[in-house]
């Protein structure tokens, strides 16, 4: 297992990481000295493949656990969604002191966390991301967020979570799909923030493009935590880590062959069609 701790005074909290930590959920959040009472956030499908499992893990350890099911991914993200859970909350009699526990992927986690930033003013919030976007990123750094027609993210607030457990055996589950969004997302942290890192994950590429193992990455996540790393974007590493693509100013294209600026979009270009001379 890694253990990243998150220094942020007060609001610090740990990331751990690692195989089989979803069964560790009652434990860990004990630790945390937080109200017995919890509500644990989720959607129907993460429920079905993890819910027991970490509600056995939670009731083991004592608490008192209220379940609350959102619809799945960005439908989650709603004025309507959060008051319901609101109410719900209200309902189980949760106070500041209870701890709300999003388990699922970068969706329920932002849901999930606003309702925690809100609700009383505030209450304990754990994180268990089972994406791995989620783990990578939508997790850490206490961003939350629902959505307003206009825009995506665009009412939220700031609320560190208590605590981050990572499980990586949830990624065995996840739709190639989304694995693949999560890489992208794993390859641009390499890209904006660290060149060490970037590189390392160029050489593990056949393997991280496989099915997902249970061993993680040692660096994205405190990467992604250290905030000196997420303000170190200078051009310089963007330069180093990728210089054709960041490459700035931007290389003149060549024209296409029939003499026409923007190739790539060009007729003759896709056709492969000789241009009259
Ligand atoms: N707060 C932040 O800092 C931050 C950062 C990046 C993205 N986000 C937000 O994250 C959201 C996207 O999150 P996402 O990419 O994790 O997708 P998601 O949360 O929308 O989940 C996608 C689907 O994967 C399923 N799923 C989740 N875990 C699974 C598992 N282990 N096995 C099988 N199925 C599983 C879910 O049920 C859902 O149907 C967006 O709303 C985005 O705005 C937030």
């Amino acid at each position: 297992m890694i253990d990243v701790p998150v220094k942020l005074g007060p609001r610090s909290y740990r990331i751990l990481v690692g195989a089989g930590l979803l069964a560790q959920a009652g434990p860990e959040i004990s630790r945390l000295g937080v109200g017995r009472k919890l509500a644990l956030v989720t959607d129907p499908s993460i429920r079905a493949l993890y819910g027991e499992v970490v509600a056995q893990s939670l009731a083991g350890a004592g608490f008192e656990v209220t379940t609350v099911l959102l619809p799945e991914g960005e439908r989650a993200k709603t004025l309507e969604v959060a008051a319901q859970t609101w109410d719900r909350l209200l309902e189980a009699g949760l106070d500041r002191g209870s701890a709300v526990v999003a388990l699922g992927g970068g969706a329920v986690g932002d849901l999930a966390g606003f309702v925690a930033a809100t609700y009383m003013r505030g209450m304990h919030f754990v994180q268990l991301p089972t994406t791995l976007l989620a783990q990578v990123d939508a997790s850490i750094g206490g961003k939350t967020a629902i959505d307003h027609p206009r825009a995506k993210n665009l009412i939220g607030a700031f609320h560190q979570p208590r605590l981050v457990l990572a499980d990586t055996g949830a990624l065995q589950t996840l739709p190639e799909r989304e694995y693949r969004s999560g890489l992208a997302e794993v390859i641009k942290h390499g890209i904006v923030l660290d060149a060490a890192y970037f590189g390392e994950v160029e050489r593990s590429a056949a393997a991280l493009a496989k099915t997902p193992s249970g061993t993680p990455s040692r660096r994205s996540p405190a990467m992604r935590a250290s905030p000196t790393a997420r303000r170190c974007r200078s051009a310089w590493w963007r330069r180093r880590a990728w210089p054709s693509a960041w490459a700035w100013p931007p290389r003149r294209r060549e024209p296409g062959k029939c003499g026409c600026s923007r190739r790539w979009v060009c007729p003759c270009a896709r056709s492969g069609r000789r241009p009259s001379a």
